[in-house]
């Protein structure tokens, strides 16, 4: 349907950019990007677009703002260079946690980002674990949405965990929990009763299940500040877990996480490339990639073939 397919990368994860080119066996697209002293970024294609099926991968985590508007730009300059179709290739989808209106006089910021990607020429969406699933219903664009579960569960089982329970640090990870425990062997799974104080600050008070002198992986779709984490990890230790695990597709590592993590009783924390750790190191985490997921999709899309038969079985948040 479209002349060839290019893939370009913005500068917030030129490493998954490249091992996604490596996958689909292609070299990446060529495009500068540059800013200007006051902070404007301003973009060239080095390619003929004209016709081409794009591809612009760029997770729009931290530094969040910049990476948005590099992605809105880098669109709007393919739609100007008449790329045949464009696709905003987001593996992690920042604002998305204000997903609703819970108190007056606060903004829907995933809608919001949603209306401007569209409105910047985006033809489509490839993401992967959406904080919540009904954000794809904020786009009028087709959205792919991949699960990183294909990613994460392989690497889980070859941990080979004994007397394995699943947890959910939240009431809003209970379908993740029950998901991952069925497809881990049909495990049983609890729950945190976690209170958020605060954007940085959270307060657990409960587990709804049995722990006790069990083995734990804690699952959940991002890591930011670490507080939910961790202060899970704490009551799970207290309530009698023997060793904790945690799983989570994407690491925004922000603020205190790291610290957090480190003093948290938790044997390792798996994650995955959604976002570049840029030097967060930590030895407990250990990152698996999403470069052939993604590599996958995109080959599909191309062909104009099933993207959601690849995940069929699999689980997402
Ligand atoms: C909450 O709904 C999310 O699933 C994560 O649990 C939360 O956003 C993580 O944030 P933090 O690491 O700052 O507690």
């Amino acid at each position: 349907m479209y002349k060839n397919m290019l893939i370009f990368s913005g500068t917030a994860h030129p490493d998954l950019t490249e091992e996604v080119c490596d996958h689909l066996g292609k070299p990446r697209a060529k495009v500068g990007i540059e800013y200007f002293p006051d902070g404007e970024v301003n973009v060239k294609v080095h390619e003929d677009v004209r016709g081409s099926d794009v591809f612009i991968v760029q997770p729009t985590c931290p530094p969040v703002d910049s990476n948005l508007m590099e992605l809105l730009v880098l669109i709007d300059c393919m739609v100007r260079a008449s790329a045949g179709r464009v696709s905003a290739v987001i593996p992690y989808y920042g604002y998305a946690r204000k997903d609703r209106k819970d108190e007056g006089r606060v903004p829907i910021t995933a809608k919001l980002v949603a209306n401007m990607i569209t409105k910047a020429g985006a033809d489509r969406v490839i993401t992967i674990d959406l904080h919540a699933a009904q954000i794809q219903g904020f786009f009028d664009i087709p959205v792919d949405h991949l699960y990183a579960s294909p990613a994460l569960l392989p690497y889980l089982r070859k941990l080979d965990i004994e007397d394995l329970v699943v947890v959910g640090p939240d009431v809003g990870s209970i379908k993740l929990a029950r998901a991952y425990a069925k497809r881990l062997g049909n495990i049983e799974f609890a729950i945190v009763d976690k209170r958020r104080i605060d954007g940085g600050r959270v307060e657990v008070q409960n587990v709804i299940g049995n722990v006790e002198h069990k083995n734990v992986i804690l699952v959940d779709d991002m890591i930011s500040t670490g507080g939910s984490i961790s202060e899970a990890a704490q009551i799970l230790s207290d309530k009698g877990a023997r060793k904790i695990y945690i799983s989570t597709t994407h690491p925004v590592l922000c603020g205190p996480a790291l610290e957090r993590l480190d003093k948290a009783p938790v044997e390792q924390v798996v994650v995955t490339n959604t976002i570049p750790l840029n030097g967060k190191e930590s030895s407990k985490i250990h990152v698996v990639s999403v470069a052939p997921l993604l590599a996958k999709a995109i080959d599909h899309i191309h062909r104009n073939e099933s993207v959601s038969g690849l995940f069929e079985g699999w689980v997402g948040s």
